[in-house]
């Protein structure tokens, strides 16, 4: 198992988000998660690609970009080009996931696909072994702060379950939304290795702690014993 903590910018001070990604790095996150919104998908509009090329300048752990929006085949070269080494798609937006899969891989990112909590896993069987990761949303993608979604640790179980199945065992899960001390463990023992987390990590000025505490939990929740 190889548990990262991906810390979602989205809660963070953007006053201040140099420090605050620094922070969380210190604390140990893996992965920096940026939560690309376009105001069509979903409800809100967040980060472009300038944020990205920014965020890439000082932080040296790979940056994760979620793209919530409506086009994504036409913002994917743009983000790559700022810096993103994992690209993660929404299947409800994509008649051609294949395609879209396929040109992230082709640009040397890692290729993810997104599962809105409505949408079921079935819809994801013919890219199985096409995809580098898969992210189950557990919560409804628009804001952070919502409350995680209990069914979502069903889903995880069972993506694991079918990547394993196809042969794609490393291919790992993802899961965003709601993650914090008391819904960790759940999803670890699910099999999520990629714990994405916004509010908890940053909402109480305290980056760094939280997500040492968040990753703690996590090894524990996993079996793996502590190192540092
Ligand atoms: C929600 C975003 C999440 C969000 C998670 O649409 O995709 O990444 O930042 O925030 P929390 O951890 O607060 O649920
Ligand atoms: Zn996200």
């Amino acid at each position: 198992m190889n548990l990262r903590i991906a810390p979602s910018i989205l809660s963070a001070d953007f006053t201040e988000l140099g420090r605050e990604v620094l922070a969380a790095e210190r604390g140990g996150a893996d992965l920096i998660h940026v939560d690309v919104m376009d105001g069509h998908f979903v409800p809100n509009i967040t980060i472009g690609p300038l944020v990205v090329r920014a965020l890439k300048k000082i932080v040296s752990v790979p940056l994760d970009v979620h793209l919530m929006i409506e086009d994504p085949d036409r913002y994917i070269d743009a983000f790559i080009d700022a810096g993103a080494a994992m690209v993660s798609v929404h299947v409800e937006v994509l008649p051609h996931l294949h395609r879209t899969l396929s040109a992230i891989k082709a640009r040397g990112a890692r290729a993810g696909v997104v599962l809105n909590p409505a949408t079921p896993v079935v819809s994801i069987e013919n890219v199985l072994t096409d995809v580098d990761y898969v992210l189950i949303m557990s919560v409804n993608p628009g804001f952070g702060g919502q409350t995680f979604i209990p069914r979502s640790v069903e889903k995880i179980r069972a993506v694991r379950a079918m990547l394993d199945a196809a042969g794609n065992h490393g291919a790992a899960v993802e899961v965003d939304g709601g993650v914090d001390l008391d819904t960790v463990s759940q999803v670890v023992r699910a099999g999520a290795e990629m714990l994405v987390a916004g509010s908890f990590i940053f909402s109480g000025g305290k980056a760094e702690d939280a997500t040492r505490a968040l990753k703690s939990a996590a090894l524990d929740a996993a079996g793996v014993r502590q190192t540092f």
